[in-house]
């Protein structure tokens, strides 16, 4: 009877560690956000130094609370998100296409807002040129 209680407890602390474990870890990456496969090939037709800054100064004031101020992931409001709001430094944002990043701030997915009706398309690309500029 004690053998079966301790092993009823210790079974019960198991599954409340891997619960605990599972809410707290990102998105693994077969769960990770894929955009379309038409969205690859979507030129970026903006470039240069003042795309650029009008992209830094939109994310200062639309991004940086979710993806912290250098684009990690880790701003107040988006570390403890599930998925957590996405590192722009990492390989898995920057080995995307311009017209990928671009597809995916417009449309949006979950608490990642789809900015297309708020911002045009001509910021929304200076912010593609933006996140550009964060890779490790
Ligand atoms: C409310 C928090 C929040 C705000 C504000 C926000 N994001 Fe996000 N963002 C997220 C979350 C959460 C994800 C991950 C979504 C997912 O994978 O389902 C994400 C994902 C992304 C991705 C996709 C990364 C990838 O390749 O999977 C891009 C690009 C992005 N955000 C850009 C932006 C830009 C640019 C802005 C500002 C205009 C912005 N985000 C504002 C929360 C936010």
């Amino acid at each position: 009877m004690k053998t079966l209680l301790s092993l009823l407890v210790a079974l019960g602390m198991a599954a409340m560690m891997s619960f605990t474990l599972i809410h707290t870890t990102p998105a693994p990456p077969q769960d990770r956000w894929v955009a379309p496969a038409s969205a690859k090939s979507i030129k970026n037709p903006f470039s240069g130094k003042a795309s650029i800054s009008k992209g830094k100064s939109i994310y200062k004031t639309r991004c940086v609370v979710c993806h912290g101020d250098k684009g990690k992931g880790d701003g107040p409001a988006g570390k403890s998100l599930t998925p957590p709001a996405a590192d722009h430094t990492a390989d898995y944002v920057q080995k995307q296409t311009d017209g990928e990043i671009f597809w995916k701030i417009s449309e949006g997915r979950g608490a990642m807002v789809g900015w297309k009706l708020i911002l045009s398309e001509e910021e929304r690309w200076a912010l593609v040129n933006y996140i550009r500029t964060l890779a490790n």
